[in-house]
């Protein structure tokens, strides 16, 4: 969910629509808005996009105090009832929340027999009639006397009509930030929200509060301890959010991956050394040498890519490496080694269950470094080093750009594990010569976007998909596959070249294709040898290569990407595999920088 607020001397409204709509890959199935108006507080709230609460807004609603939320249903369907702001029975008190209240069933119970009557299926709803009964003081006072009483993650932001000078806002483990104007204050899940206004802004902490009103801030926790927050400059572009002359954001993203990256690599190649710049990561080179194992956490695309990670470093440095999806491995009890480095991996750096599991290897004593995209992000925060992508902005809630990123930090990474271990002067030069030639190759792949075109259409409406990859591969075919499901809505599964013959191989048939993932790598052989085993079971194969592939006498459509060093390769299959999947969805009018049920950032467990 995304959680907005103003304070100041403008109209509200439309500032609040603004950000609500920059924070719309959040979360989309409701929206809504709380304005203090010269007639009292006005709620408008509409199931669906921010443009249809757009639509609902009557024009007079005035008043220069607000809030607003677009929500990502956890608690209760997405109706016009659980769309927020939640208000108390009188409607004086107003409520948005990001997160999830654990004893929101007793608390409910508890109002219910009290007389109160609740009107949504939210968790949400009881803080607004808590904050109502509360009988300790000023707004201050009573959210704190409330929030005492919740269990569970939050960012909250509460008005009271009645103290209209002021909104209250709190965190706890749900990201909230303010932004800081000329006699005005902004509220915002993330920096997208507020850098229109301005680039001034305040990281709150977990177990911190604020209290704003136009003319400032005043920060504290929650039990009472000024915090005394001074804001900090983001360095985030307004322009950066534009769309520019594309037709979507996630068209956008795939093909500015080239300028991206060159400027994501730019200062971190020691060609002297034949290493990487990451000073971010904060240790030095003999403590390197120390870890034994290193072990990426991430979720969805993000946990691919740490997959994708952990082949380069094994690759490259030698050293026993793994992933894991992050939400699996906080509730396994996992043994925590003082030697493992463990890498969180995530684009929006507020995933709640990578942010936890992060927690849970620091307090057993792990060390952990982040490779997060959004600077100043909770995980990037709360992690002990890191290396930033540099990606810019990603909007659309399918990544693209961000994943190509992630691959070449761990690349880089690899490469800094492997040079204070045996890899050669050599090895690390070609490395870095890959490395530099990956932003051209990358645009090469973009350049065959017709053929990809031409490709995405033979699979359009297909009942199944099988994506196929072994060793290095197979983290690419399982991206490919999670990037066709998420916005196709088209049925596909990832699964080891290997392991077809061992199942799943009873499933090949015509209405059933087979994208192949199929670098020119040392098992290139062995993959031919089961593309020849799906053909001559009826089933088609789109097979993504390299030219110096031989597929002769194979019934398979190809595409081709450009050879590069072995180890990189993965970075421009999967480039190759985000084109198929925007095809495939724009072929079949798919909505594709808002694909169903989905949120760009995952902020409750
Ligand atoms: C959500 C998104 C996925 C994303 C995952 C991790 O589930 O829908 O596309 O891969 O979160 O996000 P992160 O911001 O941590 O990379």
């Amino acid at each position: 969910c995304g959680i907005v607020g103003y304070i100041g001397q403008s109209q509200a409204a439309p500032i609040l629509i603004e950000g609500l709509t920059q924070l719309e890959y959040r979360g989309y199935d409701s929206a809504g808005v709380a304005v203090i108006t010269s007639k009292g507080p006005r709620v408008v709230r509409a199931v669906g996009r921010v443009r249809d609460l757009e639509a609902a807004m009557p024009k007079t609603l005035r008043g220069t105090t607000g809030i607003g939320h677009t929500r990502w249903a956890t608690h209760g369907p997405a109706t016009l009832e659980n769309a927020h702001p939640h208000a108390s029975e009188d409607g004086r008190i107003l409520v948005v929340h990001n997160g999830i209240i654990d004893n929101a069933a007793d608390l409910r119970a508890q109002l219910s027999s009290a007389g109160v009557r609740l009107t949504s299926d939210t968790d949400t709803e009881v803080i607004a009639h808590l904050v109502s009964r509360s009988t300790a003081g000023s707004l201050e006072d009573r959210v704190i006397d409330v929030l005492t009483r919740l269990t569970g993650t939050y960012a909250i932001a509460v008005v009271d009509a009645d103290a209209p000078d002021r909104i209250v806002v709190a965190r706890q483990g749900s990201p909230l930030i303010l932004g800081v104007g000329e006699h005005e204050m902004f509220v915002g899940s993330d920096a997208s929200a507020l850098v229109r206004h301005t680039s001034s802004i305040v990281h709150l902490d977990d177990g911190e509060m604020a209290a704003i009103t136009a003319d400032g801030f005043r920060t504290f926790t929650m039990d009472r301890r000024e915090t005394g927050k001074v804001p900090e400059r983001v360095a985030l572009d307004a322009a950066d959010l534009e769309i520019g002359g594309h037709d979507t954001y996630l068209h956008k993203e795939i093909f500015e991956q080239p300028e991206s990256l060159a400027r994501m690599l730019s200062g971190r190649l020691d060609e002297r050394f034949a290493t990487a710049r990451l000073d971010g990561l904060g240790i030095d080179p003999r403590e390197l040498r120390g870890f034994k194992r290193v072990k990426a956490i991430g979720c969805g695309s993000a946990y691919y890519v740490g997959q994708m990670g952990a082949s380069m470093i094994e690759d490259l440095a030698r050293i026993p490496a793994d992933a894991e999806a992050a939400s699996e491995f906080r509730y396994r009890n996992p043994i925590i080694e003082p030697d493992t480095l463990y890498v969180a991996v995530s684009q929006s750096g507020e995933t709640a269950d990578t942010l936890f599991a992060v927690r849970e290897i620091q307090r057993k004593g792990g060390r952990v470094v982040g490779l997060v995209n959004v600077v100043g992000s909770t995980i990037a925060r709360q992690c002990d080093g890191g290396i930033y992508l540099h990606a810019g902005p990603e909007i659309s809630v399918a990544s693209t750009k961000v994943l190509t990123h992630m691959a070449v930090g761990f690349a880089m990474l690899a490469l800094t594990l492997g040079r204070v271990r045996d890899l050669s002067y050599a090895d690390g030069a070609r490395i870095i010569a890959g490395l530099k030639s990956l932003p051209e190759q990358v645009q090469q792949v973009l350049d065959t976007d017709d053929e990809i075109a031409g490709a995405a259409a033979s699979l359009v409406g297909a009942e199944s998909l099988f994506f196929v990859g072994r060793v290095r591969g197979y983290p690419v075919a399982r991206e490919g596959a999670q990037k066709l499901k998420e916005i196709t809505y088209q049925h596909a599964e990832a699964y080891q070249t290997s392991e077809l013959k061992h199942g799943p191989l009873a499933l090949i048939s015509t209405s059933m294709p087979t994208v192949a993932v199929v670098p020119n790598d040392e098992l290139v052989d062995r993959n031919i040898g089961a593309l020849q085993e799906i053909s001559a079971r009826g089933g088609r194969v789109l097979a993504l290569t390299h030219e110096g592939v031989n597929l002769d006498g194979l019934d398979v459509q190809r595409i081709n990407v450009p050879d590069g060093e072995v180890e990189l390769q993965v970075v421009l299959l999967t480039v190759a595999l985000q084109l198929l999947a925007y095809h495939v969805a724009t072929q079949l009018g798919r909505d594709i920088d808002r694909p169903r049920n989905l949120a760009k950032s995952v902020t409750v467990e």
